[in-house]
């Protein structure tokens, strides 16, 4: 049940942007001085870790997990899981601690808007440089990469990662997250969907019979991660986005083998090629709809070149369960605030709020709060939230609400449906829309026919409008009202 405290408007004074931190170091640091920080030793990749991400990453405001000292790893060797949750959200992005996730996911939107990228610096050496393995020294088995679940294909090296690839063509340096599966010692298998960046990249090389270098940031600050796993537009480098958030040039070094250029501060890089007619399985692999949707195919494999990393090496974990889970506590904030400039961009006035729901991954149930202004006004609002850019792919409900009702909160919002909504009036389908081949409905004989489709529910829980003035009312004071009743009661419930 959500608690009402979290969906009261909060007395946040300082809204800047300010990131107190420049690589996964400095953040760590910044989590375990505020007692937000729990270091496990000891236990195993098979199964320990993998059970650890599901008692913690459910559930908000539990502790980030460090694990060291894993069996059958050097010691020092880490790996950390839960980083996004609680206020570490603020942290990673940079708001005020007292920002609820409505107000972050705003800052963010705001913030973002303003950015320009700073293209990144290249120097000669740095932390990712004091070890580099070659040749025989190459083994990516010795970082403590899980088998994140039980009925996943091989242990995910990369989750929480990013990987580098330049375009043949242009030049254009791209960033993406894609899994990465170690094969063994030296092969290490890349997921990358049709139509992402680092895919195009890939086709081109292999139409032209040439290897494909790359290179693998599996250790990286949260901001970084966010970024390359964000859309982003064909042409910008990431890794300048990422010095835009900082506010100065990211400092990169490059692969001794590809020349790519990656963080100076990353804590391991895998570099290496992609040679062409070189596949082998990969998967299959729990996805983030928390089913065991991602199936075994051939895919690619890159035989590595070199590996560099910086003493004591932490993997960053990202790994995905049932949800809700940490993935889409992250991806709710930058797509609810991507949602509502998309629908208000497409000519729907007075959209006040917009919550891409955690429970659904921030895909699949979509809450829009409107000032109802016109008859249609509601159903219009709901069918461009499903139809829009930001909320098209692998959708299934969207509900509209007035504006009173709180986006963020789950039972005000099915409260709204129950109350507001007369189903055989108020329920509208959309058919034959954007899915993949992860949607769960999507049966066996579809999907092999390539039959990606799914539908969609838009459902108006708002007043009806032409006679909303006579609705009964609702038995709730203001925001304003129920903060100040807060503040002086709170206490009778500690
Ligand atoms: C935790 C996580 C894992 C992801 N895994 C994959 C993946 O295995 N393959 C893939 O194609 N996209 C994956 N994605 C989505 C891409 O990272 C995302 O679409 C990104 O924008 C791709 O970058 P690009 O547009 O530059 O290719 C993942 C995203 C997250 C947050």
């Amino acid at each position: 049940m959500t608690d009402p405290a979290d969906t009261l408007p909060t007395a946040a004074t300082n809204t800047g942007c300010a990131l107190q931190y420049d690589d996964l170091r400095d953040w760590l640091a910044a989590v375990e001085a505020n007692g937000d920080l729990k270091t496990v030793k000891g236990a195993n990749w098979h199964t320990d870790i993998g059970q650890v991400v599901e008692v913690m990453c459910h559930d908000e405001g539990t502790p980030s997990i460090l694990f060291d000292d894993v069996e059958g790893c050097p010691p020092g060797f880490r790996i950390l899981v839960n980083w996004f949750t609680g206020t570490r959200k603020n942290l990673t992005l940079g708001f005020p601690e007292d920002f609820n996730k409505l107000e972050l996911s705003r800052g963010y939107n705001e913030h973002t808007k303003k950015l320009e990228p700073i293209p990144h610096q290249v120097i000669d050496d740095g932390p990712v440089f004091e070890n580099i393995l070659e040749g025989d020294d190459i083994d990516v088995t010795k970082f403590p990469a899980p088998l994140w679940n039980p009925e996943d294909g091989g242990r995910y090296i990369g989750t929480g990662c990013f990987i580098i690839t330049r375009d043949p063509d242009t030049g254009w340096i791209n960033c993406g997250t894609y899994r990465v599966m170690i094969h063994d010692e030296k092969r290490v298998a890349l997921y990358i969907s049709p139509g992402k960046h680092g895919r195009i990249h890939r086709d081109k090389y292999m139409a032209k019979g040439e290897p494909m270098p790359v290179c693998i940031v599996v250790g990286t600050d949260p901001l970084s991660f966010l970024t390359s796993s964000t859309e982003a537009p064909e042409g910008m480098c990431e890794l300048d986005m990422m010095g835009a958030y900082r506010g100065h040039a990211v400092e990169c070094v490059t692969g001794k083998h590809t020349g790519l250029p990656f963080p100076a501060a990353s804590e391991v890089v895998i570099e290496g090629f992609i040679h062409p007619g070189n596949t082998a399985p990969e998967g299959p692999f729990g996805e983030w709809l928390g089913y065991q949707g991602g199936r075994m195919e051939a895919e690619p494999w890159v035989d590595v070149s070199a590996i560099y990393h910086r003493n004591d090496p932490i993997l960053l974990g990202a790994a995905h369960i049932r949800l809700p889970y940490e993935y889409a506590r992250y991806r709710a904030i930058s797509r609810s605030a991507i949602l509502k400039e998309n629908i208000s961009r497409a000519g729907v006035p007075d959209v006040t709020e917009v919550w891409a729901h955690e429970v659904g991954g921030s895909r699949l149930f979509l809450a829009v709060a409107i000032k109802q202004r016109y008859p249609g006004h509601a159903v219009q609002a709901g069918h461009i939230a499903a139809m829009c850019h930001a909320g098209a792919y692998l959708g299934r409900f969207v509900i509209v609400v007035d504006e009173d009702v709180d986006v963020t909160n789950l039972e005000e919002v099915i409260w709204a449906a129950c109350t507001r909504c007369d189903p055989a009036d108020d329920i509208g389908f959309i058919k034959n829309a954007w899915s993949s081949a992860l949607d769960p409905v999507i049966s066996p004989d579809d999907r092999a026919a390539g039959k990606l489709y799914n539908s969609r529910a838009i459902i108006n829980a708002c007043r009806p409008f032409h006679w909303k003035d006579e609705f009964q009312t609702v038995n709730q004071p203001s925001p304003e009202a129920r903060r100040e009743a807060w503040d002086r009661w709170a206490h009778l419930r500690e």
